[in-house]
């Protein structure tokens, strides 16, 4: 049997942490009562259950417990951020801006708003990836109600100026709604201290269950629901919580952020150390800045390849992408590569690499071993 491929594709989902598994075992079929049934103990008990897994994520955040709404994942909470507050915020204005690089579960919401009448402005990058504060305060209108710019991208794993973001909102009366479904659980992050009123994240990408997430909502942020139900989460989300997934959401952040620091530590030195094993097979280009960036990020153009051919090759041993999880359903080319300035065939040919907890120095070396035996064929 062929061994199985080097994993490095960390960004579209990371595996669930053994210790979480076992947090959110009991709650599948032993407390398995509603937590929204509370005429009686077991449904008392899980309502508890999922109260402490409120207060555990909101203590990292620095928020109240009032403020998190749990969702089943980024997607779900991007939508209820975007369309939400501009529902909500309506009467007061009807423009909302967003960046060209944002992952599709915000820039499909946005564009959903336009067609519905909302001004929508997106902002180009940098070449480097990264959106110059200066566009964002040249673009700010009066009638602005949401600007929505993400964390950390999840393609080039560059890192947004959020603070200065943040301010620009502040002052223009504009809120800011932040996806940082690709930096919760890998750095310590305090949405307030930022300026932003809407976070999302989602498990699945810092070691917790897929289909499950949150949004923290600032306290005095309306919303207007878009699940409509039992009213559950104070009416801003309705739906019966799972409750084995909302306790693995808040181990997993738990246990994410206790080694973050020494994995990106770690991860950063297996990383530059993939990048320079790159550079010597020659014809790569980076694409995104190298800082500030996300340590278990790396994102190159091959030159001179053809890029189907790169990646069919390059998948017989390694699990590596050429773009979002999500897009590469469509065959269509990375927009985040495309708004780089990288050309239709230069996007294809280009390899994201996600590394994580699992990744080790030999499967680096085992990693650009492959990658020198694979150019050594298609060159
Ligand atoms: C930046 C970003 N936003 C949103 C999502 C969607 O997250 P989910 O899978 O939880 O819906 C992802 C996942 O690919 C992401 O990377």
């Amino acid at each position: 049997m062929a061994a199985a491929p080097i994993y490095l594709d960390h960004q579209a989902s990371t595996p669930c942490d053994p210790k979480v598994v076992a947090a959110m075992a009991p709650h599948w079929n032993e407390e398995f009562a509603n937590p929204s049934s509370r005429s009686h103990l077991p449904g008392l008990a899980a309502a508890g259950q999922v109260e402490q897994a409120r207060e555990v994520m909101a203590a990292s955040f620095g928020v109240p417990p009032e403020s998190m709404v749990f969702t089943s994942g980024a997607t779900e909470a991007n939508n209820l951020a975007i369309k939400g507050l501009c529902e909500a915020r309506m009467a007061r204005g009807r423009h909302l801006i967003t960046v060209a690089t944002e992952h599709r579960a915000v820039l499909d919401p946005c564009r959903y708003l336009e067609k519905m009448g909302f001004c929508l402005t997106v902002l180009p990058v940098e070449a480097d990836g990264l959106l110059d504060p200066a566009r964002l305060e040249a673009a700010l209108q009066p009638d602005t109600v949401l600007v929505s710019v993400m964390a950390a991208n999840n393609e080039i794993g560059v890192l947004q100026p959020l603070a200065a973001i943040g301010a620009l909102c502040r002052s223009h009366g504009a809120a800011f709604h932040c996806d940082a479904a690709q930096l919760v659980g890998h750095q310590q992050l305090k949405p307030l201290q930022l300026g932003i009123d809407l976070l999302s994240c989602s498990g699945h990408k810092f070691y917790g269950p897929k289909g499950c997430g949150a949004l923290v909502v600032a306290d005095g942020i309306e919303l207007a629901a878009q699940l409509h139900g039992g009213g559950q989460e104070g009416g801003r989300r309705s739906g019966s919580l799972s409750t084995p997934l909302v306790v693995g959401l808040a181990a997993a952040l738990q246990f994410a952020l206790f080694d973050a620091s020494e994995r990106e530590q770690r991860l950063g030195l297996l990383r530059d150390q993939l990048w320079r094993g790159l550079q010597q097979l020659g014809g790569m280009q980076l694409n995104g800045a190298l800082q500030p960036r996300l340590a278990h990020n790396l994102n190159i153009t091959v030159a001179g390849v053809n890029g189907t051919r790169l990646h069919s090759n390059l998948k017989k041993r390694l699990a590596v992408s050429g773009g979002s999880a999500c897009s590469s359903a469509t065959g269509e080319p990375s927009h985040v590569l495309l708004a780089l300035g990288r050309s239709r065939l230069e996007a294809a040919a280009s390899v994201r690499f996600g590394l994580g907890r699992s990744t080790t120095e030999t499967q680096i070396s085992a990693t650009l071993e492959w990658f020198s035996q694979v150019l050594a064929n298609l060159r």
